[in-house]
């Protein structure tokens, strides 16, 4: 008699993006004739860079010939792009062996599989506001006893609240946690930690044989350089830190999908040995993975070439752009906001106290406008918003437009 995993029945009702279409779609059966503008979701709007599109189409003319074909690649990626990858991050001080990279289909796929790696009874911290699938992947995973209403959270799980009083920077847990999830720029406060700040997380890992989970899949949106873009700018970091990131939000890779894992061969954690854990992932995914596209590859190494690099550059500069609007925007009606600087989401307190969902269904029915609660991403999101900078800049001003013409201090 087969029995359904028990874990998935603790995740928390509701992931995020399914109600806000439920209260939209809500909202456009008894107002047909609303245009709705999103500002919402982070996905990416604007057409891929020329130079990418060529390679992968070149790609594409080598695979229609049989003399040229190729079918599954390494389960690792392809050594070209793993080579390309490590000279990126020359760029940052940052040396890295290219066996030390894992390509994959996507940062998130490797942020939910990455806790395969620890113990189930692993105690793990999370940032609180943060993406949700930290915390949903070690939900599946089995690492908590269940959600808590009344704590807004799961069980087991150590929160690190990122509030207004921190400048949402987490503060080092106050007990002793195994594993710690950091995402900067953090979506969705839009904060990114200073070298100081990740070298506090850095030591308390190196001291209680903790690892970090280190996402940096905005780290070309971090325009202010004395800030980190990868954790290995920290001394010490090779040894307590794994790192994802990812082609969707610089390149446009949201659809075309790749990304990649960084495990070092110094890693270690209480029970392992030097590469031992890069050893693990690399059995884990040639178990259960086969190999990123290799049209996607083709345009992930061009993202990395000279010519590439530009086009990304340029292609992030518009989305900053729209930060920049929304920001200024938001700002000229007395919203306060953070973010928006080195990262696309922009974290704007709610007015006179609403909750996050209040004026998310304030803004959708007054303003027609489409946002993120922030409650959504953690119990310290309530009481803010995350506005999107990805959209077509005509349609950004145009949201913003119309939130300043209608609204009347959320009354
Ligand atoms: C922090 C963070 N990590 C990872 C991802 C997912 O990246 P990918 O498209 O490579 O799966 C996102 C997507 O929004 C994200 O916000």
């Amino acid at each position: 008699m087969a029995r359904i995993n028990d874990s998935f029945t603790k995740l928390s009702a509701g992931y995020l993006f399914p109600e806000i279409a439920r209260r939209t779609n809500a909202f456009l059966k008894e107002n047909p004739d609303v245009e709705l503008m999103k500002l919402g979701i982070g996905n990416t709007t604007e057409a891929l860079p020329k130079t990418l599109v060529q390679a992968m189409k070149d790609k594409l003319d080598l695979l229609s010939n049989r003399e040229t074909y190729s079918g599954y690649g390494d389960e690792q990626g392809d050594t070209p792009s793993r080579i390309a990858l490590k000279d990126y991050y020359k760029n940052y001080n940052v040396d890295l062996d290219a066996t030390e990279f894992f390509i994959s289909d996507g940062a998130k796929a490797d942020a939910a599989n990455i806790q395969q790696l620890f113990s189930l009874d692993s105690i793990i911290a999370f940032q609180d506001p943060a993406y949700p699938v930290y915390v949903d992947s070690n939900v599946v995973g089995g690492r908590t006893e269940g959600y808590d209403p009344l704590l807004q959270g799961y069980k087991n799980f150590v929160y690190l609240p990122c509030t207004e009083e921190n400048n949402f920077i987490p503060q080092l847990p106050e007990t002793k946690v195994d594993l710690i999830y950091l995402c900067s720029p953090n979506n969705p406060t839009g904060a990114v930690m200073t070298h100081q700040e990740l070298k506090r997380f850095v030591d308390y890992a190196n001291e209680n044989k903790a690892v970090i989970i280190f996402d940096s899949a905005y780290s070309e949106y971090i325009k202010d350089p004395s800030l980190p873009r990868s954790i290995y700018e920290v001394e010490g970091a090779k040894n307590c830190s794994i790192e994802i990131n990812s082609f969707s939000k610089n390149a446009g890779f949201t659809g075309v999908r790749l990304g990649w894992t960084i495990v070092p061969k110094q890693l270690v954690c209480q029970d392992s040995k030097e590469g031992q854990l890069n050893s693990m992932w690399n059995r884990r995914q040639c178990t259960f993975f086969n190999g990123a596209s290799n049209i996607a590859q083709a345009g992930g190494l061009s993202a990395l070439s000279g010519e590439g690099l530009k086009e990304c550059k340029t292609l992030v500069d518009y989305y900053m752009g729209n930060a920049k609007i929304i920001k200024e925007g938001l700002e000229s009606i007395s919203l306060v906001c953070y973010g928006g600087e080195n990262s696309p989401y922009i974290w704007a307190k709610t007015p006179n106290n609403m909750t996050s969902w209040e004026f998310f269904d304030y803004l959708l029915t007054k303003c027609h406008v489409v946002i993120t609660p922030g409650s959504g991403f953690g119990p310290s999101g309530e009481n803010y918003i995350r506005v999107s900078s990805y959209g077509h800049r005509e349609n950004v001003i145009k949201a913003i437009a119309s939130i300043k013409e209608n609204f009347i201090n959320g009354n």
